[in-house]
């Protein structure tokens, strides 16, 4: 049997509607949310396993035919449940700008330039130990509209699944000591106390010598993953 939808955690989550980042507007509901009364056929479906994960999905560094220009980084950390147990299997995403600062959608207009050795989306699945592992390269700042001299500051977009797409988080990591950090309003919309949780560290572990800067983002889910997956269902 499921677990009853927990919505613990909202106070450390934006405001649906936050003025200042003003595309907020058009992305919340005007109505009372409506409650799922059959929330087990919603956690169930569809089940997103390990085979269309290629072995070289989680390197965006290694999907050309060349190297992509920029700072070659490795981002790795732990998936754990609201216990701090760590959450083997799971399916970890990202997609992210270019180090010019530019995505390779046909929707992002930004005058930087496109590195036809850089597609920037990867995923993996967490091990035993619930790590995921990715190698990539520093994306660039890239300005967006939302106000006067508005640049997001570098961040790399994640997904986790968990076992079903109801139990879908998206979130952002961003990288430590980025002087963008303070105007950002998608950051500022969070609480200032958990605004730490979305900044990765710098880690000499994670480094490779010789080769790329190591950074470490360590991933907490909450909710309706978390309790789904202490009762074993995953
Ligand atoms: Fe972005």
């Amino acid at each position: 049997m499921a677990t009853p939808l927990r919505r613990d955690g909202r106070d450390a989550h934006p405001d649906r509607d936050h003025p200042a980042y003003r595309s907020t507007a058009l992305r919340h509901p005007k109505q009372p949310l409506v409650p799922l009364h059959d929330p087990e056929t919603e956690l169930a479906r569809p089940f997103l396993g390990a085979g269309p994960v290629a072995p070289l999905d989680h390197d965006l560094t290694a999907q050309h035919d060349g190297p992509p220009l920029g700072e070659r980084i490795v981002v790795t950390g732990r998936v754990l449940d609201g216990n701090g147990t760590p959450l083997a299997g799971q399916l970890v995403e990202v997609w992210q700008a270019n180090a010019s600062g530019r995505y390779a959608q046909a929707e992002d207009r930004h005058d930087a330039p496109l590195d036809p050795n850089f597609t920037g989306v990867g995923r993996c699945l967490t091990d035993a130990a619930g790590v995921y592992r990715f190698v990539t390269v520093k994306p660039g700042p890239y300005p967006w509209r939302n106000h006067d001299k508005a640049w997001r500051p570098s961040h790399i977009h994640f997904s986790l699944f968990g076992t079903a797409f109801a139990s879908r988080l998206i979130t952002q990591m961003y990288f430590p000591g980025d002087p963008l950090l303070p105007y950002d309003p998608v950051m500022q919309s969070v609480n200032p106390g958990a605004r730490e949780r979305m900044v990765a560290s710098f880690d000499l572990e994670a480094t490779v010598d010789q080769w790329a800067t190591g950074y470490r983002w360590d991933i907490v889910l909450r909710g309706p993953g978390a309790a789904l997956f202490e009762e074993g269902e995953g």
